[in-house]
């Protein structure tokens, strides 16, 4: 059985995508959901599918106790699904080339600190840009900056708004991010 973690902070649509996708998969289950938000969309969802949910502190990000309980779900991939802060260096290096995250745009463009979620979209649409898209990529110590995994554009010529080009690329994250992973378990 491949144990997959998840990370995330916000709405969850992701976890949502990947808890479903492996729900109907033999051999790859979900094994807990670790978030900084008590608020976070992705609890309701992870109870739902019986997934455990793992609420820290900052602090308790940085001193150990988080990378201890990801220990104990014996992680063969940890997935950043909309995590907005930033990972700890212990976690990545006791899982090297194991924590991936997504980013919505086509990095190394519109990345770094402060580039999350709607900022990106805002800052992508103010620029008029033809085509935006999605990035999977290993998790270093930078924010945004470890090696591709994939990436995929789309046109966004058509969109009135950055809440149209968000849309677009979640769609394109729902598409991928699933597929993405399993192929990196195979
Ligand atoms: C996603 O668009 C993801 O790419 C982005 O946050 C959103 C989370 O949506 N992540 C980042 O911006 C990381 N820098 P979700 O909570 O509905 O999955």
């Amino acid at each position: 059985m491949k144990n997959i973690i998840l990370f995330a902070s916000g709405g969850g649509s992701n976890a949502q995508r990947i808890m479903d996708y492996f729900g109907q998969r033999q051999g790859y289950q979900v094994s807990a959901l670790f978030t900084n938000n008590p608020n976070a969309g992705a609890i309701a969802i992870a109870g739902k599918h019986n997934v455990p949910s793992i609420i820290f502190t900052k602090e308790e990000l940085t001193n150990g106790s988080v990378l201890a309980k990801v220990k104990s779900y014996s992680p063969d991939i940890i997935v950043l699904a909309g995590f907005l802060w930033k990972f700890p260096a212990d976690i990545i290096r006791e899982y090297p080339q194991k924590v991936i995250n997504i980013h919505p745009a086509l990095l190394p463009a519109y990345g770094g600190k402060g580039m999350y979620g709607l900022n990106v979209h805002r800052a992508v649409h103010e620029n008029q840009e033809k085509e935006s898209g999605i990035t999977i990529h290993y998790v270093d110590d930078n924010y945004d900056e470890g090696n591709v995994i994939f990436q995929k554009a789309i046109a966004i010529e058509e969109c009135l708004s950055p809440e149209e080009v968000a849309l677009k690329v979640l769609t394109l994250e729902h598409e991928h991010f699933p597929k993405v992973i399993e192929e990196l378990l195979k």
